[in-house]
Formats: C-alpha cells, structure tokens, sequence
C-alpha cells in the first residue's frame, strides 16, 4: 500500500489530500479563498500566495491526524500557475520530504486533473482523449499511455472557465462565475440568444471564448431588458456547444475509445449531462467534490508518476507556465 500527500497552491485554494494506491481518498481538505478573492472580481496574486503560507502547515498537521499509515511521498503542483502561490506549497513539499526522509513528485497541473477522474476506484484507462476544461485552460489531449500526451489543440484566448468568470462579472453575477452562470441559468431559456461558436465550421480542434465573452457584452448592451437567466442559459449552451462540437471532430479524427473530462468546468451539469448524453463513446468524469483544484488529484497523479519511475529532489523549482 502506497500513501501519497498531494499539495496543491497554484492559484487560490489550498488543497490538501492524502490518497492511497492512487485511487482512495483517505483525505480531500480545501481551503478557499474565494471569499477574500471575490471583492477584487478575481484572484489577486500577492494575497493569494499569503493566505498559502498561513493555512499550509496546520491543514498537513490536520491531515496528518486523520490517517494511520506514514506517508510515502509528497507530491505537489509544480506548475502551471501564480509563482507566489505554487513556491508555497513546492517549499513545503520539499522542506516536508527532507525531515522525513522521502521522495517529493513534481506535479503538472492538468496532469492532476486528468487523474481527478480516476479516483475513488476508477482504474486509469488509456488511451484516452482528454478534454481540458478548467480556469485557464481549454484543450484537447491524446493520451496513448500513462504520461504521454499530445495537444491536439487548445484556446486561442480565453479559457471556457476563464469565459464564465468574466461573463458573470458582465452579468453582476458572483464569483467565480461556473457556479454562479450555471445557477442563474436554471430559470433561463436557452435558446433566447443565438450566440456564436468559434470554428464550428473548421475541422481544427482550436477554441476561442474571447468573441462569445464580447457578444453577451454587446447583447447586454443592446438588449438591457433581457433577463440574465436567458443570457446565463444561452451563454452556458453556446460556451458547452464550442466544447462538444470540437470534441467530437477530435473524437472522428483520432478514433480514441473513451473521453476523460478534466478541470473546474467539468462540474457544470450541462456539460456532464451532454457529454454522457451526445458522445457515442464511454465519457469518464471527475466526481463533483475533485472538479476544482485539490490535494487528492495532485496525490492521484503523483502515484502514477512514482510507479512510473518520476521524481523530484530538492532543487526542483515550479515553472509557473509549462505544458503538459
Ligand atoms: O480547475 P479549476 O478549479 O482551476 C483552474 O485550474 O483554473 O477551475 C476553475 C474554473 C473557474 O473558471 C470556475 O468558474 C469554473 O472552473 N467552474 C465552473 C463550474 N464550477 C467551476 N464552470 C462552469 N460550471 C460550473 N459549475
Ligand atoms: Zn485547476
């Protein structure tokens, strides 16, 4: 039995989880900062980092107290990221793995994300194709075997997380804006706005969220009567449409046999819901409480790695903008 302490620090949530043989949750703490983060309509770097350094070493210690087994390796976010916040928790997965005489794994990210689908029992299953779907990432991966990925393609601009936060802010809704749009969206009607899918028409596997964001502003404008439930739901339609039309041309043209949905986005119910619904291959999703950023994908991704002969030592520094 292997146990993993995952950390995660890249952007503003703490996220400490303690995972065994990859798959098992025995812990998935997170601390947010939303709250704090909210009243600027988005995550300021230097307060974010700050609050890392002040929660980091009692949720360990909390962490620690709940679980029998001694912790085998520490893995954590090396990136991509705010520098501020990913050197807090690199410092203290290392300083940790030194005084205990332990390996530390080096994470990536949206590496974590992809095994976020495969916790709680889920084996990992290759080859998969992955859909990215997070704050500041849209992608599409093949993935032939363990830690092996090609991009197939990727946004243009914004990310499709990134485009609900900022639709929201235009909408006075709350942030961050996934949550917020999708609930607002429950009263609206979808099809009350037609608005565009970037390169629906083109077989590239590229997304671009910056032209939709302009046209709910333009349509705020415009149309300053129109309910906000009816340009959440059809915003919310139109951004889901971009991602499933570019999935399945990726799914045509590579022949993957099965979908992993990875990122923040992957708790929007209408995403989960057309994907199972609309794709005629196996789609494996997250569980709803490891959408967004945490320890236990860090710790799931670190497992795969370690068994995979991966490392770090003490000189491994984060890169706060690396591909996968
Ligand atoms: O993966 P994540 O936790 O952080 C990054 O790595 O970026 O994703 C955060 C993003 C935010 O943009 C947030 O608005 C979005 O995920 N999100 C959602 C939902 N829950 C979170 N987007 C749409 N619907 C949701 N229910
Ligand atoms: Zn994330």
């Amino acid at each position: 039995m292997t146990t993993i302490l995952g950390i995660e620090t890249s952007c503003d949530d703490t996220g400490i989880g303690v995972v065994q043989d990859g798959c098992r949750i025995l812990v998935n703490d997170v601390s947010s900062q939303i709250d704090v983060h909210a009243a600027f309509g988005g995550v300021v770097p230097e307060i974010a980092s700050r609050m890392h350094t002040e929660v980091i070493t009692q949720m360990v210690d909390a962490a620690l107290d709940k679980i029998d087994d001694p912790v085998d390796a520490i893995a954590f976010t090396n990136g991509p990221g705010l520098m501020g916040s990913l050197l807090v928790g690199a410092n203290f997965a290392k300083a940790y793995a030194f005084a205990k005489g332990i390996p530390t794994i080096p994470v990536h990210h949206i590496e974590g994300h992809i095994f976020s689908a495969f916790l709680q029992g889920k084996e990992p299953k290759f080859p998969c194709l992955v859909l990215v779907v997070s704050g500041g990432h849209t992608q599409l991966i093949q993935c032939i075997k363990a830690h092996d990925y090609t991009l197939l393609g990727s946004t243009r601009d914004d990310a499709v997380g990134e485009s609900f936060d900022k639709v929201a802010r235009l909408l006075d809704l709350s942030y961050p804006g996934g949550p917020s749009i999708q609930k607002a969206a429950e009263s609206g009607e979808a099809q009350a706005v037609n608005f565009p899918r970037a390169f629906a028409k083109t077989d590239n596997l590229e997304f671009s969220y910056s032209g939709l964001k302009t046209a709910v502003l333009y349509e705020r404008q415009r149309n300053p009567d129109r309910p906000v439930a009816d340009i959440a739901a059809s915003f919310q339609w139109a951004a889901v449409d971009s991602l499933i039309i570019k999935t399945r041309q990726a799914i045509a043209q590579t022949h993957t046999p099965r979908l992993v949905v990875a990122g923040g986005v992957a708790a929007n119910q209408l995403l989960r819901d057309r994907l199972t619904k609309e794709l005629d291959i196996p789609v494996i999703l997250p569980e709803m409480a490891v959408c967004t950023d945490n320890g236990a994908m860090i710790a799931a991704a670190g497992y795969s790695l370690l068994i995979h002969g991966h490392s770090g030592d003490l000189t491994t520094t984060p890169t706060p903008s690396v591909s996968l």
